[in-house]
């Protein structure tokens, strides 16, 4: 389902409007609501995707009830076989999900008075919506958080067998997308691997930070009746009850932070579809992507296109925009609930439909592109990527202070560009012309194999540190 419209998806058009005593909140109200207050206040639409969560939350809720003796045995009986009735019929799509009846809560409550009748109306003793839509959404974001950290540490593992493969194939290294100095594409790709072990941590902190429980907060203030929130906390799988009544019902800044977290994988996984894109490119033609992975153009027959790579790169914009819209809603709003925190949802649901799809063709991506080692290596030495190289080598060689080897390496890709050959074919004479104590020795660095093998240092492009980082991460991924 989508989550753009707020009408049920599975009841078709809204039926009209019941009369005011049929509302579960109707007691006190002469009239009923105008069509307009039921439009912009339906939520089943959206909301119905919480409906495990929300029958989760009812059967700790009812079972406690019963252990505190708030609710007889043989009610609390009824009431969990009716969740029961109600699962099987949410699963085998015979559920009527009805507007008037707003969102997911009340639509499971009105479900559950019709198929039990009597005892149906004690389940919500000792709580309120507020406290129950956050748990519901609390549980449904702590759901999202491990099947990000799931799909996180797939692409990790898909990036590290390419790393692996390729962890003394050359490429340029670019800064400015200007080649600037040989690296090898294992470095590139352990360099995601880095972004994504630290978009993992996020979530993974997220997720214990959003780990308590608001059930039992009731509306704002807490129960007067003996309920047991720990009962409740445990048996949902959170760490403890959340301490303050009006935080519980109140704040979504776990939403937020995932949200935060997603978006900032988002702009992690469009640099990489970037790069793809770019690679792809005739220009470039470092990468290819096999057919079942790339699309065709229906007017210029010799098009591939990276479309998959454009819409990860796209989501971003989805994914940021909902961490903007919810930030936006939750802004100045006085404690505790307000109705305005209905709009928690749609962006939350959105950005994780946009994330799970955009890990989900990333990973597969990685995993199956093929780059053109040769073609990638060839460009590595091109662009005078090896001038760093030569200005290290007259440092440390023949001690002359770096700035001046800087000078004297521009003056030798000056006339490198004059005679139309790179560093390594410049003749020693013309190095000798501009400094005299050079010798044939120098040749040994100017490669871009040797530039790659050189830089040993902890993090660096060398083979064999690559290959260090990446049985570290082998390690921490097992
Ligand atoms: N559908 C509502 C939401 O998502 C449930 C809470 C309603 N609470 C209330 N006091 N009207 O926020």
């Amino acid at each position: 389902m989508t989550s753009d419209s707020n009408a049920p998806a599975a009841a078709g058009e809204p039926e009209g409007a019941t009369g005011a005593g049929q509302t579960l909140w109707g007691g006190r109200f002469n009239a009923k609501p105008a069509e307009i207050m039921q439009a912009i206040n339906v939520s089943i639409g959206v909301d119905q995707r919480l409906w495990a969560q929300d029958l989760q939350g009812s059967r700790a809720h009812c079972r406690m009830l019963v252990a505190q003796r708030i609710l007889t045995a043989d009610d609390g009986a009824a009431i969990l076989d009716g969740l029961d009735r109600i699962e099987g019929e949410i699963r085998d799509g015979s559920f009527p999900f009805r507007a008037e009846y707003e969102d997911i809560h009340m639509n499971v409550e009105a479900r559950l008075a019709e198929l039990i009748g009597v005892p149906s109306g004690r389940l919500h003793t000792a709580r309120s919506r507020n406290d129950q839509v956050a748990t519901d959404f609390r549980l449904w974001v702590r759901d999202a958080c491990d099947r990000t950290l799931d799909r996180l540490k797939g692409l990790q593992g898909a990036l590290l067998d390419r790393a692996e493969q390729h962890a003394a194939d050359l490429m340029p290294g670019f800064t400015h997308l200007q080649p600037a100095q040989p690296v090898t594409f294992g470095h590139h790709l352990m360099a995601y691997v880095e972004m994504f072990g630290r978009d993992h941590g996020r979530f993974a902190d997220a997720r214990a930070r959003l780990n308590e429980s608001p059930l039992g907060a009731a509306a704002l203030a807490g129960s007067p009746f003996p309920i047991d929130r720990h009962m409740t906390a445990a048996e949902l799988g959170f760490a403890r009850p959340m301490a303050n009544s009006l935080d519980a019902v109140s704040d979504r800044d776990f939403a937020l932070e995932t949200l935060a977290a997603a978006s900032i994988c988002a702009g992690h996984l469009s640099r990489l579809a970037e790069e793809i894109v770019i690679w792809m490119t005739p220009q470039f033609g470092f990468v290819t992507l096999p057919d079942h992975l790339t699309t065709g153009s229906s007017i210029m027959p010799q098009k591939r296109n990276p479309d998959a790579a454009e819409l990860v790169r796209a989501k971003t914009g989805r994914i940021t925009g909902a961490l903007v819209a919810l930030t936006t809603v939750m802004k100045g709003l006085p404690l505790a609930y307000s109705k305005d925190m209905q709009e928690d949802k749609p962006p939350v649901f959105e950005a994780f439909d946009a994330l799970d799809l955009a890990l989900d063709a990333m990973t597969a991506m990685v995993a199956a592109l093929q780059p053109n080692v040769e073609r990638m290596a060839a460009a590595a030495g091109s662009g005078y990527s090896t001038a760093t190289d030569l200005a290290d080598w007259l440092a440390r060689e023949l001690n002359l202070p770096f700035r001046q080897a800087h000078h004297v390496t521009g003056a030798a890709v000056k006339r490198a560009e004059a005679l139309g050959v790179d560093l390594a074919q410049l003749p020693l004479a013309e190095l000798t012309a501009l400094e005299p104590r050079v010798t044939e020795a120098v040749y040994k660095v100017l490669s871009p194999g040797a530039s790659c093998a050189s830089r040993l240092s902890y993090g660096g492009t060398a083979p064999d540190g690559v290959r260090a980082r990446i049985a570290e991460w082998r390690v921490r991924l097992s």
